[in-house]
């Protein structure tokens, strides 16, 4: 092996994914995803569910992701882990698993914080966006408008204050009685709707920040006076409701992208998290680029959602740069970055 290789085993545990990923000089050797299918039938994740089944799935997890790989265990040299922001029992099994295997092999521990590998998640596969560039991070549990300045350097221009877009997608899917997670399902049937159909709120904020607890509570109020007037209006308009609560979500997400990227005068425009897998904001995020002139980045598919090789690459990035942690580091459910 090249004396130079360098070869990253990254964990990423913070809700209900369990992955790992083996990453070596910037690529990604395998990338295995565990979704726990366990919360289904509760409509969210429950935490401590979660984490009884990251213990259960990040051995053989692990297992299959150096298999793949084709490397062997003794030809990692750095151990990366999700170290925030998360669930704290979810956060905590892939944390010591980092911290047993890093000190087994007597390699550097690697904390890696969730959102910025989401953006990172860019530097996965080419094209790879350049300097400065602007990233719409949109998961289940945020919504950022984020400056990257470069790898490691980065700044939270503006992110909800309440709910995340994740969030809105998956409560209204909830209300139409549609199994969690709901925002691919309410991907699925806007796709059939007419986006115009019903018309919800757009939340006016100061800045580049967000708010999603409105719409939520619109569409909330929306579905009980209808389904007086007809008990089955949801049945009927499942497509239209899902297509214009979609439209309203992405009106509010690109209206402070677009402020953002025009008051800062960039045209490297990104977006990352679970949300950006959503087929209508990439579709309007490509429309908007072309309108505006802008490059425009989007993940591959199963870069968007959780998982360790995003883990890994930030991981690659902070080994490049000396960023360790000691064994003392502990994860953390909330954690400022930037
Ligand atoms: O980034 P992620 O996998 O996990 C967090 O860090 O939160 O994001 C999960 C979120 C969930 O709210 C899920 O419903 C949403 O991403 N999501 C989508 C789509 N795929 C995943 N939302 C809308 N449309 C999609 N196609
Ligand atoms: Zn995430």
């Amino acid at each position: 092996m090249d004396a130079k290789t360098v070869n990253i085993l990254a964990i990423e545990s913070s809700c209900d994914e369990t992955s790992a990923a083996i990453i070596q000089d910037g690529k990604v050797l395998s990338n295995l995803i565990a979704t726990q299918k366990v919360h289904e039938q509760y409509g969210g994740v429950v935490p401590e569910m979660a984490s009884r089944a990251h213990m259960q799935k990040i051995v053989p997890v692990v297992d299959v992701a150096l298999q793949q790989s084709g490397i062997a265990k003794t030809d990692i040299h750095a151990v990366a882990f999700t170290q925030a922001p998360g669930l704290i029992g979810s956060l905590l099994v892939g944390a010591c698993f980092a911290k047993a295997y890093a000190q087994a092999l007597n390699v550097p521990l690697i904390a890696v914080h969730h959102m910025q590998a989401h953006v990172l998640a860019h530097f996965i596969d080419d094209p790879k966006p350049e300097f400065p560039f602007l990233c719409l991070t949109v998961s289940g549990g945020h919504t950022q408008v984020v400056l990257c300045k470069n790898h490691l350097e980065m700044e939270v221009l503006g992110e909800t204050i309440d709910d995340a877009a994740g969030e809105a997608f998956d409560k209204v899917a909830k209300m139409l009685g549609l199994p969690y997670p709901g925002g691919p399902l309410v991907d699925k049937h806007a796709a059939q709707g007419d986006p115009k159909r019903f018309s919800f709120p757009v939340s006016q904020m100061e800045g580049y920040d967000f708010s999603f607890s409105g719409i939520k509570t619109a569409v909330l109020y929306f579905l009980q006076a209808e389904k007086k007037k007809d008990p089955e209006f949801v049945e009927k308009n499942i497509n239209d409701i899902c297509a214009s609560v979609q439209y309203t979500i992405i009106k509010m997400l690109m209206l402070k992208l677009k402020k953002a990227a025009a008051d800062i005068n960039i045209k490297h425009i990104g977006i990352a998290g679970g949300v950006s897998a959503n087929s209508g904001l990439r579709k309007t995020l490509l429309e908007a680029g072309a309108e505006n002139g802008w490059q425009v980045y989007i993940p591959k598919f199963e870069y968007c959602t959780d998982n360790a090789a995003m883990i890994g690459i930030t991981g690659y990035y902070k080994f490049l740069n000396g960023e360790f942690a000691d064994l003392s580091v502990s994860p953390t459910a909330r954690a400022a970055w930037s």
